[in-house]
């Protein structure tokens, strides 16, 4: 054997985590901010999603409602591409490390620092008869959820940022305490649709829990519901499609006709130049119709095929279970606690 020559050894493959909370039905926000990125990320990365229901029960669910969502929103990221021959897709409660590591990790998480979060604040003013304790440490089973996987990247929409700052405060301090113990995270955010907003008021987020369903887009909307909402979208009186200040409405449909089109800004103003709002809304609403037709399909005949369904979810949880384990038992070494 030739010893001389050496080959450049291959460069670990990074791991991607992410996760969504099975309430309601999965947005458009959802998708352009997160979702949509996940499937072309198993190409070059380990990738390990999570329908994450124990972070759900924070906020009061209708047990059989979320037993259902939860198993549609798996249904729904194999139909958006997520192929679980490729990654890791389980169901969060399958896999108990999630809690354990969650109870150490809130030992190394300050009620100052929880009390920053602004999801904490959003949902306690929201639901003021349910300030759980779960609502309050949230942030620390989603570190627990991250940092099982040694993750390097976390793809998530904007508003979840905070979250992973949290997470990469908690590892940096455990790190320091104790050793490397935890890959610290970067977060992995879309330029365009980090934050859609909503159709009926673009200066909020488009929110699934959003009282009036005219304000955002359900994945599985059929056609002609998507481009109603569409026309009715709120924008402004100028009749001008150009991207700037003061414009949400207009911006907003902007981002999602550039992020499903892949179109810039500036192309986009050329082509609706002289053109009304209602030709607009009209291309927008076609061109997500079109986008998630496919989607909608897929998720229809996974529905119909339980069978397979579970044995996706099972195998997951087996594979996540393998995987989070070692990080765990190294945290329980290094916390003192007797193997
Ligand atoms: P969740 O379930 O609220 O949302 C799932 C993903 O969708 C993104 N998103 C949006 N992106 C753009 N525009 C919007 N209007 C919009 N609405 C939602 C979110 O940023 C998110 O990426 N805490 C998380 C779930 C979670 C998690 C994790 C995520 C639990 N553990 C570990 C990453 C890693 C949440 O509530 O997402």
């Amino acid at each position: 054997m030739d010893t001389t020559v050496s080959t450049p050894a291959p460069e670990r493959k990074k791991i991607i985590f992410s996760g969504i909370q099975p309430t309601g039905v999965m947005t458009l926000g959802n998708y352009l901010g997160a979702v949509r990125n996940w499937g072309p990320l198993q190409e070059d990365y380990h990738c390990a999603y999570s329908i994450v229901n124990m972070h759900a029960i924070t906020v009061r669910q209708d047990p059989k409602a979320l037993r259902e969502n939860t198993l549609r929103a798996y249904a729904l990221l194999l139909a958006c591409g997520i192929d679980p021959k490729k990654s890791i897709v389980f169901i969060q409660s399958h896999v108990r490390t999630h809690a354990e590591l969650a109870w150490v990790l809130n030992c190394y998480t300050q009620f100052g620092e929880l009390s920053r979060m602004t999801q904490f604040k959003d949902k306690s003013a929201k639901h003021a008869d349910n300030i759980n304790a779960g609502l309050f440490t949230y942030p620390s089973l989603m570190a627990a959820d991250i940092l099982l996987y040694q993750t390097d990247l976390v793809p998530v929409g904007v508003d979840q940022k905070q979250h992973i700052e949290l997470a990469r405060n908690i590892a940096e301090r455990f790190n320091g305490l104790y050793g490397k113990t935890f890959k610290v995270p970067e977060p992995y955010i879309p330029k365009v649709s980090a934050k859609i907003m909503s159709l009926t008021d673009p200066t909020k987020k488009m929110s699934k829990s959003d009282e009036n369903p005219n304000s955002f887009v359900a994945i599985l909307d059929d056609e002609s519901t998507i481009i109603k909402k569409f026309k009715r979208a709120v924008t402004d009186s100028e009749a001008v499609v150009a991207y700037r200040e003061g414009k949400d409405g207009i911006n907003n449909l902007m981002a999602i006709y550039s992020s499903v089109t892949g179109k810039s800004f500036q192309e986009i103003e050329s082509e609706f130049d002289g053109r009304g709002y209602g030709d607009f809304k009209t291309a927008v609403g076609t061109v997500v119709a079109d986008h998630l037709k496919p989607v909608r399909e897929e998720f229809a005949r996974l529905m119909n095929d339980k069978a397979y369904l579970e044995d996706c979810y099972r195998n997951g949880a087996r594979q996540a279970l393998e995987l989070s384990q070692r990080t765990l038992d190294k945290v329980y070494k290094k916390v003192g606690f007797v193997l």
